[in-house]
């Protein structure tokens, strides 16, 4: 199984805080966002993990990322995406990286309580993806379920009425099949390659299947959605349940960036 994390895109919802640093790499709690999608592929197994990053910001990226997490095993690969054309685009400029297996993607500011060990070990074939229930479905990807006998009837993005209180939150499992159907996909009319095209395609197949999330869920890209995340880090004691490679990790990157920095001050 292959892992991705986009992490690219603009923020606009969260300017002026965006005009300065992108999203991904903002604090939540006390750390960038980015690890708590990094730690939700970590802990499910996942060793190969692609960042798909924006132009501007590629270094910061890779200064954090490139090598930190090498000595654990854990092997990180960068791409840029010039322009913000969609999620699924990211199984177009991934497609090597993938190189015929399975892949997880998860949103770089996704962030999940949920452990995804299970789902994503024992994922063979077709796509599977995930409903939380939510307050505000409309700023979401939707599913709507049969009530009798649990099948998926629509799958909307961000509808403005939507058909239930289901979103799809940002961590898709397909079987390589996911790179020529999301080349084939058309832009919607936001000019956007969209994810929840991929998820019909798989549906029209008979291979989507969808699981119900009970943890708590952030998509960080608000003002009041990020505060909330760091808010929950901070009193339910997430940040010391990362993955013990990644803590430590953490600990080496921050003890070398101390010693440069007495360095560079002798
Ligand atoms: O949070 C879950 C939701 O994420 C899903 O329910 C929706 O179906 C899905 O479309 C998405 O909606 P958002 O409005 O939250 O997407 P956003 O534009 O914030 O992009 C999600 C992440 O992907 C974010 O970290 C930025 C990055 N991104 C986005 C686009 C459009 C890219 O790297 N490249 C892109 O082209």
């Amino acid at each position: 199984m292959k892992g991705i994390i986009l992490a690219g895109g603009t923020g606009t919802r969260l300017l002026p805080l965006t005009a300065v640093l992108t999203k991904q790499l903002l604090p939540v709690y006390d750390r960038p966002m980015i690890f708590y999608p990094l730690n939700t592929l970590v802990k499910a197994g996942i060793k190969d993990i692609l960042i798909i990053v924006a132009p501007e910001y590629s270094g910061s990226f890779l200064n954090l990322l490139g090598s930190m997490l090498r000595p654990y095993g854990i092997n990180i690969s960068f791409i840029v995406q010039k322009e913000p054309r969609g999620l699924a685009e990211a199984f177009i400029l991934g497609e090597d990286f993938i190189d015929g297996e399975n892949v997880t993607m998860i949103l770089g500011d996704n962030i999940f309580e949920d452990d995804f060990t299970e789902a994503i070990q024992s994922f063979e074939k077709g796509g599977r993806v995930f409903a939380r229930e939510v307050t505000d479905p409309e700023r979401f990807g939707v599913v709507e379920f049969n009530k009798e006998s649990g099948k998926v009837i629509s799958l909307e993005e961000k509808p403005a009425e939507p058909k239930s209180n289901y979103a799809i939150p940002g961590l898709y499992i397909y079987d390589p099949r996911v790179c020529d159907i999301a080349k084939n996909l058309k832009p919607s009319a936001r000019g956007e390659l969209e994810i929840v095209d991929l998820h019909k395609a798989f549906l029209d197949l008979g291979e989507l299947d969808v699981r119900v999330l009970n943890g708590a869920f952030f998509d960080a890209g608000t003002h009041d959605a990020l505060l909330e995340a760091s808010n929950y880090v901070q009193k339910n004691g997430f940040k010391d349940r990362f993955h013990p490679d990644i803590e430590s990790a953490l600990h080496a990157y921050n003890k070398e960036f101390k010693r440069l920095v007495t360095l560079k001050s002798l």
